[in-house]
């Protein structure tokens, strides 16, 4: 099928001109990242205009009004839990801060460690939670799940790890960069949570921006200076790829531990596998996208672009797109990363405009490293809101892996 002109009006589309006063969007939001972009009506309109001729093309395709449908059903070869063998922790266990849709809690689950409880303030990711585990003691929503009004002091002395990832827009390089003086960093309550709790070791998580020398102040003053007299803390920066998942991913994380033998006793997680000709001893090769979805060989594959949360930026969308470069690679690779569907019957009868494969929830979540099944909950941009947010299992798996091989010692 020849391919067409990517659709107009998308997320980087400057050119609906502006016209009048600013005027406040209409879109309730939970999400606490949710900073509406500054529009005259006349652009707000324009948008609800895309918007309603994209339901309106969902709607009709999913009636059978639309296009005859031109893809399979994918069955993907990509199995996350594969990546995690459950590990027996022994009873040690982990308090989970920012769970969100629990990407880093999962992979500290299969790593080993029994979690105590998780907080999150958005209530349909406390809902994600709850749903895929249970037994989960979660706390979620403003008035139980917002780590500013937790009293951590009632765990001092009984969790053996803490792990959180703080929101990462004061530094993300898709935001307004503003590190401190966003009222969005919670790196503060990161902190109070460590020196509050006392855990034997912390695993905190956040953009590779984080430890840019933009940022290198900020982490001196706000991390490092008030818990290295208590913490031996080191800085690592590991790729998704680099354990498994399919997609083009780094992400920081800081690891402290209270003793200088047990920080001496670790070592970073190395590579569990290789993308293209960078084969390492004893590796294994990293899938690419459409080999990890399932989708027929075309003769080109790579790693899926970093993908984004829909509900980081002023709109909430159903893309995953983060760049023009990632749109351009998404094309190469013959899939369709906007309208993402919320299962993949639907993005099949959901025929693209250009023919490319459509994504769906499921297709994201492995993306991402999250078994295809985990019950994101919410509307289809909430669910990838939490996907896109997520630190991808497999990874957080081997952080937390390393961290187990020494707290099991
Ligand atoms: C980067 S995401 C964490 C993703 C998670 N680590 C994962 O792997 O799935 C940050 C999360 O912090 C949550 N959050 C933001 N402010 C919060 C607060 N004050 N209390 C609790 N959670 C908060 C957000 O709703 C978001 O889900």
């Amino acid at each position: 099928m020849p391919e067409r002109p990517i659709q107009q009006h998308s997320l980087f589309d400057t050119s609906i001109e502006a016209e009048g006063p600013i005027v406040p969007s209409r879109i309730p939001s939970t999400s606490p990242f949710h900073q509406p972009r500054a529009l005259t009506e006349a652009q707000r309109e324009k948008f609800r205009q895309m918007s309603r001729e994209s339901r309106e093309a969902r709607r009709s395709a999913l009636a059978g009004e639309g296009p005859a449908p031109i893809h399979e059903i994918n069955l993907p070869n990509f199995h996350p839990l594969d990546l995690m063998p459950q590990r027996d922790g022994k009873g040690l266990t982990a308090l989970s801060l920012f769970s969100g849709g629990g990407g880093l809690d999962l992979g500290v689950e299969r790593a080993g460690f029994t979690h105590t409880a998780s907080f999150e303030i958005m209530p349909e990711a406390g809902d994600t939670l709850r749903k895929a585990r249970s037994d989960w003691a979660v706390f979620s929503g403003e008035t139980d799940g917002d780590v500013r009004r937790v009293n951590f002091k009632q765990w001092r002395g009984d969790v053996d790890l803490l792990h959180g990832g703080p929101p990462c827009q004061p530094f993300s390089n898709a935001g307004r960069q503003k590190g401190h003086l966003d009222e969005r960093d919670m790196w503060p309550q990161f902190v109070r949570a460590v020196k509050e709790i006392r855990p034997a070791a912390f695993i905190g998580e956040n953009v590779p921006a984080l430890a840019s020398p933009k940022f290198s102040d900020y982490v001196s003053t706000s991390i490092m200076a008030p818990l290295s007299g208590s913490y031996h803390i080191q800085k690592i920066i590991l790729q998704a790829s680099d354990f498994g998942v399919p997609q083009v991913r780094r992400r920081v994380f800081f690891i402290g531990f209270r003793t200088k033998k047990l920080a001496n006793a670790w070592s970073a997680p190395q590579p569990t596998h290789y993308w293209g000709d960078a084969s390492i001893a004893g590796g294994e090769r990293c899938m690419g996208l459409r080999e990890a979805l399932g989708l027929p060989d075309i003769g080109v594959d790579d790693l899926s672009p970093t993908i984004r949360s829909s509900l980081t930026g002023p709109r909430h969308t159903t893309s995953i797109l983060n760049s023009v470069a990632a749109q351009r690679k998404f094309e190469s690779l013959q899939i369709w990363p906007n309208g993402v569907a919320a299962d993949r019957a639907s993005a099949r009868a959901f025929v693209a405009k250009n023919g490319h494969f459509r994504l769906s929830v499921p297709d994201v979540a492995l993306i991402q490293g999250f078994p295809e099944d985990w019950p994101f909950v919410g509307a289809t941009y909430m669910a990838l809101g939490q996907i896109g947010n997520a630190v991808p299992p497999p990874l957080a798996y081997a952080v937390a892996s390393s961290v187990l091989d020494v707290l099991s010692k």
